[in-house]
């Protein structure tokens, strides 16, 4: 029996050193020292030895067990300490290492301008009207005070598709959406895209941007036009803008004009820009003619209003300074991504 109990330990020895995982150290376990392991066996057997042989191999019988024991249990902890380690390096994360990159998109340079003409006239009390792109000739024309046969609609050729649609010439069709649908007091501004059939070049695009603006309630005069238009204008250009009215004609305000603010770019001095006028045009303003009110069941001898509707790419081009309408339409990346702010 001693040589047996020997002979276990030895080969327990031995098997440990090639046991390579926790399940093959088990494995070992219960061979040796599970219900029917070996050693359980021999330590079984103890009972039928004489009383003279059972002490000293009782003794040596769990010596050979306490070795075995405190073998496997340091073996399965190597092994799992190893593991560990070996998990531990494979799923390490280096949150130094640099990050994929993400391509960041920015705003189109006519976004930045309309977000910040928004902006300021929210300041100054407008609310943010929208309408239709593609508009009933009624609203785009007619309630505008341009009759089918009016000189007007020469000017602002446009593409017509059937039921009296066309893709609109102005932002002033959104006055008449504006009106239909509430009553005074009204303080709107309207930004949004407008279609000519013009011939693309350098300063015309068939598709281009407005703001329209509208103010109607009691006692509006041409007085309150040109302090807003020109409060409007010292806040986007500077304080130091000025303004100016030239008399004009549009079929939808009476009296009309075209305003103009000192050269943003030369001060007013003469520059590229100015065409070496020292003015800039933005476009026309007036007020709301009688017949576009009475269309809209607004009696004009109790309201009056103003409005005025400016063009946007020469805003957005003068100021970031580029000289070619065409790229404002091309969307190449590479010209858009100048703009990133
Ligand atoms: N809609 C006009 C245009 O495109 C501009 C305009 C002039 C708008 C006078 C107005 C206005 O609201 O009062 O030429």
């Amino acid at each position: 029996m001693k040589e047996e109990l020997i002979a276990i330990r030895e080969k327990a020895d031995e098997s440990l050193a090639s046991a390579l995982t926790p399940e093959a150290v088990e494995e070992l376990r219960v061979s040796l020292l599970g219900k029917k392991g070996e050693l359980t066996r021999i330590l079984k057997s103890l009972g039928g030895l004489g009383p003279e042989e059972r002490p000293a191999m009782g003794q040596l019988a769990n010596e050979v067990r306490l070795h075995i024991e405190a073998r496997l249990d340091a073996a399965r902890r190597a092994l799992l300490s190893k593991e560990r380690a070996a998990r531990l390096a494979e799923e390490r994360i280096d949150v130094t290492a640099p990050g994929t990159p993400r391509q960041m998109g920015c705003r189109h340079p006519m976004t930045i301008v309309i977000d910040e003409l928004k902006e300021l006239f929210i300041g100054m009390g407008f609310e943010i009207a929208e309408g239709p792109e593609v508009e009933l000739d009624y609203y785009n024309f007619e309630a505008l005070n341009i009759p089918a046969n009016h000189p007007a609609k020469d000017e602002q050729d446009t593409f017509y598709a059937d039921g009296g649609l066309v893709l609109r010439t102005q932002t002033s069709s959104v006055q008449i959406r504006v009106m239909e649908k509430k009553k005074p007091p009204i303080k709107i501004v309207a930004p949004g895209k407008c279609y000519r059939s013009d011939a693309v070049d350098a300063t015309h695009s068939p598709v281009f941007h407005q703001i329209e603006g509208l103010v109607v309630d009691r006692d509006i005069t041409m007085g309150d036009l040109k302090g807003s238009l020109d409060l409007f204008a010292k806040q986007l250009f500077g304080e130091d803008t000025r303004t100016r009215f030239r008399p004009h004609h549009f079929p939808f305000t009476e009296p009309s004009a075209e305003m103009d603010v000192s050269c943003f770019v030369c001060g007013g001095k003469g520059c590229r820009v100015c065409k070496d006028s020292g003015w800039v045009e933005l476009g026309g303003c007036g007020m709301v003619h009688p017949n576009v009110l009475r269309m809209q069941n607004i009696d004009p001898e109790e309201y009056t209003g103003w409005a005025f509707g400016f063009g946007l790419e020469r805003m957005a081009m003068a100021r970031f300074g580029i000289s070619d309408m065409r790229l404002m339409f091309e969307n190449d990346v590479r010209f858009l991504g100048q703009f990133k702010r």
